[in-house]
C-alpha cells in the first residue's frame, strides 16, 4: 500500500516536470532544470564539433579538409539566432541531409539519440548565451 503510494507520488512529480520542462514554443531560458538537461545533452553530443562553449570551430567561415563547412558557432556570435525553434528542432533532430537536398556535410541528425525534449533543452541551453537583443530577437520568430 505504502509503496504504491509512493509510486503514484513519483509518477506524478515526473510528470510534474516535464510538463514544467515541456517544448512548448517558443522555448525560452527560464527553467533551470530544462537548460541543465540541454547541458548535459549537448556535452555528451555536440561538443566535438561546437565546442565547449558553442564557439564553434576555428575560422569556421573557411571549409574544412574534406571540403565541407566547419561547425558554426551556435553561441550568437553566428547566425543560429535567425532560425525560428521549430527549424533549430529540425537541424538537430534530423540533420541537414534531411532539410537539404544532396547534402554532403557534416551536421547529422540526433533523433536517434536525443528525444524531443532533450532536443529543445539543448536549445534552452543553446539560447542561454545569447545576449538579451539576439534572444528576444529569435523569440518574435516563432
Ligand atoms: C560532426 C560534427 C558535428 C556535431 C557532432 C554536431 N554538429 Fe551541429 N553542425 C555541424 C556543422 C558542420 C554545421 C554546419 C552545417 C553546414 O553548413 O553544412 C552544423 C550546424 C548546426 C546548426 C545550425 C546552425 C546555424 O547557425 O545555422 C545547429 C543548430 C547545430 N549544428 C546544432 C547542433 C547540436 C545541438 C548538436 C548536438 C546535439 C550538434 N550540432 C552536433 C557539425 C556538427
Amino acid at each position: 500500500m505504502k509503496k504504491n503510494f509512493f509510486l503514484i507520488i513519483t509518477i506524478f512529480l515526473i510528470n510534474l516536470d516535464f510538463s514544467f520542462a515541456s517544448n512548448h514554443y517558443p522555448i525560452t531560458t527560464e527553467s533551470k532544470i530544462m537548460i541543465e538537461r540541454g547541458k548535459l545533452a549537448y556535452q555528451n553530443n555536440c561538443v566535438s564539433c561546437h565546442m565547449a562553449n558553442l564557439s564553434g570551430a576555428e575560422n569556421w567561415k573557411d571549409v574544412d579538409e574534406d571540403g565541407h563547412r566547419k561547425a558554426p558557432p551556435l553561441n550568437g556570435t553566428g547566425h543560429t539566432w535567425h532560425h525560428d525553434d521549430k527549424t533549430l528542432h529540425a537541424i538537430i533532430k534530423y540533420g541537414l541531409a534531411k532539410l537539404v537536398k544532396n547534402y554532403e556535410g557534416k551536421m547529422m541528425g540526433f533523433g536517434d539519440k536525443l528525444s524531443d525534449k532533450e532536443i529543445d533543452s539543448v536549445l534552452a541551453y543553446i539560447k542561454s548565451f545569447w545576449s538579451k537583443e539576439n534572444y528576444e530577437y529569435q523569440l518574435k520568430l516563432n
